[in-house]
């Protein structure tokens, strides 16, 4: 098993069956291995800064029905919000102020008729903040919506592809949903020239080692610039309440998985690993994260936004709580990076 790790080092890659032997290995000395050679990657990478994203949740409409999510449209509990732009602008001259240099633009998916506008946005923030990166987190748009943003001053697209296998796909969304149509998208983002991440969620409904397999190896082929994976955590009004949350150990296996495979990857440590336990976020980056997505939005909206239970959105895990983010890194020896951060080809 050790010598699995080394391979992993090396070539970057496994064969499936060698994937599924390190995703079931129980073995303490071996993942030891794998979780300090993945920082190790990180570290000579990156050093010791972690970049930092600004998300602010422009919106929790959303059209889909995704079984998993909160903020899915069958939630019919929800008080829905859209915030206008200059509340949007807010937002990013507060991040800019605190350092921010990332403003990751996230909501539910809308219809077409709302993407001029956002390409609007997205414009408007760019003339202000030439200085700063736009990414996106909006969806499943059409090529020409895509080509807009990008046009407009976007660069960066987040569109996780939640699992590669068809079967369990159809498992977590409604009919009119599909992964090929996904998997359409991310080919039109790279295509665009966005720097494009996706990703999945760990411990889904139905989700086996074997579809994890499926998930790593798609990654290992599609080569995003960066890649977004926490574990499930269930919300109460979707079909997947009663669902238990996936696995923090799990989730920070793979972190270390997807360093060894792609070293220069960005890869955040995500806030659902941070709802899930205390030093989630110091965990994933000594697991070889090396990116945090404190929350810009306005406070009063957060809890609006909940995809599922007690996501953190305060303390360190929000912009007023930068302080707090840099102390906790600093104990585990990292710093706060106030760099754009942007994906460097080698
Ligand atoms: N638990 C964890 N992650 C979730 N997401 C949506 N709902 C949940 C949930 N219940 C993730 C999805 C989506 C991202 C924005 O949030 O992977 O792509």
């Amino acid at each position: 098993m050790i010598r699995l790790i080394d391979k992993l080092c090396e070539e970057h890659r496994l064969l499936p069956e060698e994937y599924g032997q390190l995703l079931c290995c129980k073995d303490s000395r071996v993942l030891h291995r794998l979780q300090r050679k993945a920082q190790e990657t990180a570290v000579r990478r990156f050093g010791h800064g972690i970049y930092l994203r600004g998300l602010i949740e422009t919106s929790n409409r959303c059209r889909n029905d995704c079984y998993y999510c909160g903020i899915r449209a069958g939630n019919t509990a929800l008080t829905r919000y859209t915030l206008a732009d200059s509340e949007v602008l807010a937002c990013c001259r507060q991040g800019h102020a605190l350092g921010f240099r990332t403003f990751v633009l996230q909501s539910g998916e809308m219809p077409p008729s709302a993407d001029r506008p956002l390409a609007a946005l997205v414009e408007t923030i760019h003339r202000e903040f030439p200085d700063c990166a736009i990414t996106l987190s909006v969806g499943e748009r059409s090529r020409e919506a895509y080509a807009l943003f990008r046009q407009a001053g976007a660069t960066r697209y987040l569109l996780r592809h939640e699992t590669r296998n068809g079967a369990h796909y159809a498992a977590l969304h409604p009919p009119g949903m599909s992964l090929r149509h996904r998997l359409e998208c991310l080919r039109l983002l790279k295509e665009l020239g966005y720097q494009t991440g996706t990703g999945m969620m760990v411990g889904s409904p139905g989700q086996t080692t074997a579809h994890l397999v499926e998930d790593l190896l798609f990654i290992e082929a599609f080569r995003p610039e960066m890649v977004g994976i926490g574990p499930f955590i269930p919300h109460r009004d979707t079909p997947f309440a009663r669902h238990p949350a996936g696995s923090v150990d799990m989730t920070l296996r793979l972190l270390s998985i997807l360093r060894l495979m792609l070293p220069g990857v960005l890869l955040p440590a995500t806030t659902a690993l941070a709802t899930l336990c205390p030093d989630g976020r110091e965990r994933g980056i000594q697991a070889g994260a090396n990116v945090v997505m404190p929350n810009l939005s306005p406070p009063a909206k957060r809890e609006l936004y909940a995809l599922y239970a007690h996501k953190a959105c305060t303390g360190a895990e929000s912009a007023g709580g930068l302080h707090e983010l840099e102390q906790r890194l600093n104990r585990i020896g990292y710093t706060i990076s106030k760099e754009k951060g942007d994906y460097q080809h080698v």
